[in-house]
């Protein structure tokens, strides 16, 4: 039985870093993507290690134009590659698929007046080819991809500055492309500058005299992302009406070890905090435990007087969020085995498998993340990432045989529907890297999520071909039954 509505949304995600290539190609300037180093010998667990970019590697990264070391700059080459990659999205029955636009593509030192027509050009053709397969897009204006020079020259979103800069590109993305695209999503996870600053916000961790002061600047990044995307919000609603623009969070579930109310509310703290972020960008307010935490820090989030009118009269649309994992807080954790992936660490789950990369794989927590989402805030929920990372082997046959993936997605699935017959108004799910990609985290190629393999290693070896793997059918079959036939 599937609880799937008509008209849901089934289809694949991807980030412009993490597929493209093409790093210095027509005119693309360097993105803080492009001085991400592979670490081949880190551990796999660490995955705030695996994440951090030192001054000195950016130092180094900008004096070569080494591609080995830096696989972000090649990914799976998808600039030269999209019409092929579109055909197998299109034979997989894709009805939307989630890209990213680089921002370093279209501004390519983020402050420049005027846009690079050829990234305009670039996408233009991707539209046109989504099009031509009847696919809906659905645009990611920053995933981890923002230009390098705006971190050097304005030390990154505490600047105000970079509210204008921003709003500037994504206006010029809405112009050019808003009669093709009907779904935006302003800033990728936006609650990861705690993760990965760097990445997100644009901040320099080492450049702080304390790690107060460099929190505090990653609050001042957030305000003026928050800003920036009510910006946007507004300037859509006046040019394309029918549009809508969500928000993207990183939707993380803390369960309490027992019921000691410690446990619970450890546990509690930890969600509410991955609450802030969308409540801001829903009620348009922030929460007074935010407001509260800046007092007594003593931190000065500078703001213009009309700074929380454009919160609150230009929140989002919908909710969209990426679901990877769980983690458990407890009273007791300095006794207990900690695990990583996303949610950074916590206490291990007892009754949960986890993945090569320390991820603990959860689906139930995707049905009680969209409750909860749901009944807080009323709003229509899209999952926009999902999926398992593995280390696909390739049988001497060629094929690629991953039960094991198509079990994750079953499974979560299952939860999804589970969600839905709950009283969830669900609109969309797009697995994540639906084509294998290269990670965001660990930079390796060997971190697969996709239906569609691509022939490449951690070390850019490989033919570059595409191959599809055994859930490539089973998902194709999925999306044509509206998730009936699991
Ligand atoms: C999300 C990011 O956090 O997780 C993606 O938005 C990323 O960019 C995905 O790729 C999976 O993480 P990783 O590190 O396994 O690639």
């Amino acid at each position: 039985m599937s609880n799937f509505p008509d008209g849901f949304m089934w289809g694949g995600a991807t980030a412009a870093n993490q597929l493209e290539g093409a790093w210095n190609v027509d005119g693309k300037g360097i993105s803080v993507a492009d001085v991400a180093r592979f670490k081949p010998d880190i551990n796999k667990k660490d995955y705030v290690s695996q994440w951090h970019t030192s001054p000195e590697d950016i130092v180094a990264a900008k004096n070569t134009n080494d591609v080995e070391f830096y696989p972000k700059r090649h990914g799976i080459d998808f600039y030269h590659h999209f019409e092929e990659d579109i055909r197998l999205f299109s034979e997989m029955n894709f009805k939307c698929y989630r890209l990213s636009i680089a921002w370093s593509r279209i501004f390519p030192n983020g402050d420049d007046e005027e846009p690079n027509e050829l990234g305009l050009n670039y996408y233009d053709k991707i539209f046109a080819t989504l099009k031509k397969y009847n696919i809906e897009p659905i645009v990611t204006l920053s995933h981890y991809e923002m230009p390098l020079n705006l971190v050097e020259k304005y030390g990154g979103w505490g600047n105000r500055k970079l509210v204008e800069f921003f709003v500037r590109y994504s206006q010029t993305c809405i112009d050019r492309f808003g009669k093709n695209v009907k779904y935006w999503l302003s800033f990728n996870e936006i609650d990861s500058a705690f993760r990965h600053a760097f990445t997100t916000v644009g901040i320099i961790e080492e450049k702080y005299v304390s790690k107060l002061k460099a929190e505090e600047a990653i609050y001042q990044s957030l305000h003026h992302q928050f800003l920036a995307s009510a910006l946007i919000t507004k300037y859509l609603r006046k040019r394309y009406p029918a549009s809508e623009l969500g928000c993207m969070v990183t939707k993380t579930m803390t369960y309490p070890e027992t019921c000691r109310p410690e446990d619970i509310y450890l546990a509690q703290k930890d969600n509410r905090m991955n609450f802030f972020f969308t409540d801001v960008q829903v009620n348009g307010v922030y929460p007074s435990f935010i407001l509260k935490y800046w007092k007594d820090s003593n931190f000065n989030i500078k703001m213009k007087s009309d700074d929380l009118k454009e919160l609150k009269e230009n929140t989002v649309d919908f909710i969209s969020f990426s679901y990877y994992m769980s983690i458990v807080q407890s009273s007791e954790a300095d006794q207990r085995e900690k695990v990583g992936g996303n949610l950074t660490t916590g206490v291990k789950n007892p009754y949960l498998p986890i993945t090569d990369w320390g991820w603990q794989v959860d689906p139930k927590g995707l049905q009680i993340s969209l409750i909860d989402l749901y009944d807080r805030y009323r709003k229509p929920l899209w999952i926009v990432e999902n999926g398992l990372g593995y280390s696909d082997k390739v049988e001497l046959d060629g094929s690629i045989k991953d039960d094991y993936r198509i079990e994750y997605f079953r499974d979560h699935f299952r939860a999804i529907s589970d969600a839905i017959s709950d009283g969830v108004d669900v609109r969309g799910y797009t697995s994540w890297g639906c084509i294998d990609v290269v990670s965001a985290s660990t930079s390796q190629m060997s971190k697969r999520y996709g239906f569609i393999y691509v022939d490449l290693d951690d070390f850019n070896k490989g033919t570059l071909n595409r191959t599809k793997k055994k859930s490539f059918n089973w998902y194709r079959d999925v999306i044509s039954s509206n998730g009936t036939k699991l």
